[in-house]
């Protein structure tokens, strides 16, 4: 390929326009007559989704074969950065096999209410952990030639509302919280590319939002690389050009082309600004020819056995009272339709097909292990079914031990909507009741993305939390289960009891305005200060042997701390422990949490053996974002360090004080002190002043536009004709799955058109036509938004007159 100076100089605007757009769902365009290839871009992150048919942009059933990873929730509770590394090879290696450019990952936001439909897709409620994490699976992908797209940026905390919400955040909390992971993983793992999300943030799409993509990616951070959209997020193509959203996907939105084209003819556009998102997309297309391997090989199984270390270096013991690990001399009842039909991997835009699955039930036989398996309920479904009840509670008179297999089901949790609650289904918690009733032990071993509702906890025997543990989940639940492995994952999430207690309840998904309103409290920093009573703390797993902390000691030279201190496995049995430091924060002139997770490691330790482990951060780290200087300013005091098991557990600290560091007045008001001493439990109306705008209230406009989501074209006679249409089209998919012969093939169709679904809804008819690939068009948008207005001449008028499609260049 030529310089990309040289390169500006021969684009003609038409295809400089054609280069910042997709061809289709997955590819951008070429310049052929120049040389320039197009690219193939593809989802991620738990593995290559590659789909086999063009299909459209929630094309996600035909997908070829490849690895199925744990999914991030599961490989953060390794505390191993190293095994998101080793992932990133892998998966890069299949990328590089299909002839993959770019791949559509990681996802690093940060878990603001466990109900997020897609808190399996993402890592922590803690930007330390998100951005270690991201930032090792960037380094391994890229590693191996193939690009990254880190996403959603940013604060895509939710995805009901996810098309067309406005994420209201206070600077503070965007910078030390919602922000701070992408950071990391900007500046030290430098993706090729960065996925704007699908929401608006404080008022304006981050797909055209200025400071998001321009101030603070670029000129702070000193991002060069492509900034692209969500698949279907934009909203005004030329105002996302300007404010640096380079690239518009997927592809076949001629009508955003058109409009660049003539913005850039008339100057709206000038010819610098159009060149600069040129430039950035010839630089991505020369970083992904140039490092890239093509095509190569690679071992499925060495793949799929790394998966399974993976998940068994993952997976969390919640509860033991000495009946795990399992002797194998039991009297076993197994109950669960999930023994059989695990659930190893999220819904939606991340759905692999992989070659292989094994199941618990695939494990047990292949080690011989002799139970009795009732099904009990079935894990599609959370209504009761008596007959399976009974048989279970039969069965389990001959039992001694009960291993009873439940979980989320892809229905109750997936990408493109939010759960409504934290409860397991009705037929999981009846029949374990029923059968914690009988006096038996039992074990819970849990197949979910996020927490959930534990009622019956206290009388479980043990508990082990397999997360979505990928292809080989079974196998690895089955080595946990009979010891030949001790668990050593620890959640890299709090577990609420209830959803009532968590940070954002008073406004979780109550509209499209998403007021963040508990500003920095998110997660653990919510918890610890307002005393709340958890199920399971942030950083809580238990082992099978267990660890004793001893000698803390640290010193500093320059910035960066180092804290040292010996742990030793005084239990009976080899075993790895994650060890967390925290730093408990000074009394200064903002609020702030009480407690922040600075560094963390993880150990593997024989028995009786002891290691001396070294956590370092920088002293910057305890910095807070001062609004009204505009920069970090860290405050002189009393920092005392925290070594500890949890955030519940801390087993040694020390202090350390900090003098000399320039002072700053504190940007808040005394209101916003008294409101955010503690954290708000509704929303404050000191709120109002820490966002420093007015804030927007949900209106529902008489209006329908193309900003209006489907459901909304509800409110009008034509609209719903326009809804219905739509719905019955997706419903038919659904019904026709379901109809299906019982297979893996109809479980995956049904969970793709149930995820559409339930999805369509919230989606914007603006969205609908940026993601059809060109089916819906724009113009066919607004004709149908004046239809349901009852505008009949204006609504049919864009309908009949088809408009003709703009050709590619090279087209004509
Ligand atoms: C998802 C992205 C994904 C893209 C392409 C979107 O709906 O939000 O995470 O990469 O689709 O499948």
């Amino acid at each position: 390929m030529k310089s990309k100076k040289k390169l500006l100089n021969l684009l003609t605007i038409e295809e400089k326009a054609a280069l910042l757009e997709g061809i289709d769902s997955w590819n951008t365009n070429g310049i052929p007559r120049l040389g320039i290839p197009k690219l193939f871009l593809t989802d991620g992150p738990h593995g290559l989704r590659k789909v086999r048919s063009a299909g459209g942009g929630f094309a996600v059933s035909d997908n070829a074969h490849s690895t199925a990873f744990p999914t991030s929730v599961t490989v953060a509770s390794s505390w191993n950065p190293e095994y998101a590394k080793r992932m990133g090879e892998a998966i890069a290696e299949e990328c590089n096999a299909e002839e993959v450019d770019v791949l559509l990952a990681p996802g690093v936001n940060i878990k603001r209410s466990p109900l997020c439909g897609r808190n399996f897709e993402y890592y922590s409620e803690d930007p330390l952990v998100s951005g270690k994490f991201g930032t090792a699976f960037v380094q391994g992908v890229q590693s191996r030639g193939v690009g990254c797209s880190v996403k959603h940026f940013a604060a895509n905390s939710n995805e009901n509302f996810r098309f067309v919400g406005n994420s209201i955040v206070d600077e503070r909390a965007l910078r030390e919280i919602y922000l701070r992971a992408f950071e990391s993983v900007v500046k030290e793992a430098k993706p090729y590319t960065v996925m704007c999300s699908y929401n608006q943030l404080n008022g304006v799409f981050a797909s055209q939002n200025k400071k998001l993509l321009s101030s603070i990616l670029r000129e702070e951070w000193g991002y060069e690389g492509v900034v692209l959209t969500d698949w279907g997020a934009t909203c005004d193509r030329v105002e996302g050009v300007l404010a640096g959203c380079d690239l518009d996907m997927p592809g076949g939105v001629w009508h955003n082309r058109k409009t660049v084209i003539e913005a850039a003819k008339t100057g709206k556009l000038p010819m610098h600004k159009l060149d600069q998102a040129v430039e950035r997309m010839l630089g991505l297309v020369e970083q992904c020819t140039s490092k890239k391997p093509k095509g190569g090989g690679y071992n499925p199984e060495s793949h799929a056995q790394l998966s399974c270390e993976i998940a068994k270096d993952s997976a969390v013991l919640l509860k033991n009272d000495g009946t795990l690990p399992l002797s194998g001399k039991e009297n076993l009842l197994v109950v669960g339709e999930m023994f059989e039909k695990m659930r190893y991997q999220g819904a939606g835009s991340s759905l692999i097909n992989p070659p292989k699955v094994i199941t618990p039930m695939n494990a047990f036989d292949e080690r011989g292990v002799s139970y009795i398996y009732e099904k009990g309920f079935r894990c599609f479904y959370t209504e009761r079914d008596t007959a399976l009840e009974q048989a279970a509670l039969n069965a389990a008179k001959q039992a001694d031990t009960i291993l009873f297999f439940g979980g989320l089901s892809d229905f109750e949790e997936s990408e493109g909507f939010d759960r409504e609650h934290m409860k397991l289904g009705a037929n999981q918690t009846e029949l374990l009741n029923a059968l914690i009733a009988t006096g038996k032990k039992v074990v819970l071993v849990l197949f979910a993305g996020a927490p959930v509702e534990l009622p019956f906890f206290d009388k479980l025997s043990s508990m082990l939390n397999m997360y979505l543990p990928g292809m080989y989940g079974g196998e690895a639940a089955a080595a946990l289960l009979y010891g030949e492995v001790t668990p050593s994952g620890k959640l890299a999430e709090s577990w609420p009891m209830h959803n009532s207690s968590t940070s954002c309840y008073a406004d979780y998904n109550r509209s499209a305005n998403s007021n963040y309103y508990e500003s920095i409290y998110v997660g653990y920093r919510f918890y610890d200060k307002a005393g709340t009573t958890l199920r399971f703390p942030f950083g809580y797993g238990l082992s099978y042997t267990s660890f004793q902390y001893s000698n803390l000691s640290f010193s500093q030279s320059g910035e960066t701390i180092t804290v040292k201190t010996d742990v030793t496995n005084i239990g009976g049995r080899s075993g790895s422990e994650v060890i967390q430091l925290y730093v408990k924060n000074n009394r200064g002139k903002v609020f702030k949490a009480d407690k922040e997770l600075r560094a963390f490691t993880k150990v593997f330790l024989t028995e009786g053996e002891t290691k001396t482990v070294e956590l370092t951060f920088n002293q910057s780290d305890l910095s807070y974002w001062n609004v009204k200087e505009q920069r970090w300013v860290l405050e002189n005091g009393t920092y005392e360090i925290a070594v500890a098991a949890s955030a519940a557990d801390i087993r040694l600290n020390a202090s350390i004080t900090i003098t000399g560091e320039k002072e700053a007045v504190s940007p808040y008001s005394a209101d916003i002190m008294a409101a955010y001493d503690k954290p708000p439990l509704s929303i404050p109306s000191a709120f109002t002043d820490l966002v420093g705008y007015p804030l927007p209230v949900a209106v529902s406009k008489s209006k329908l536009t193309i900003e209006s989501t489907l459901a909304e074209f509800k409110r009008t006679l034509m609209g719903r004709i326009l809804y219905t249409g739509v719905m019955h089209v997706i419903q038919k998919d659904y019904k026709k799955a379901k109809a299906m012969p019982d297979s893996l093939e109809r479980d995956t169709r049904m969970k793709n058109s149930h995820f559409v679904v339930k999805m369509m809804p919230y989606n914007s008819i603006r969205s609908m036509c940026m993601s059809s690939g060109g089916k819906f068009t724009y113009q066919t948008a607004i004709g149908f938004a004046e239809l349901a207005n009852g505008n009949l001449i204006k609504g049919l008028k864009p309908l009949l007159k088809r408009e003709k499609p703009l050709p590619l260049p090279g087209e004509q």
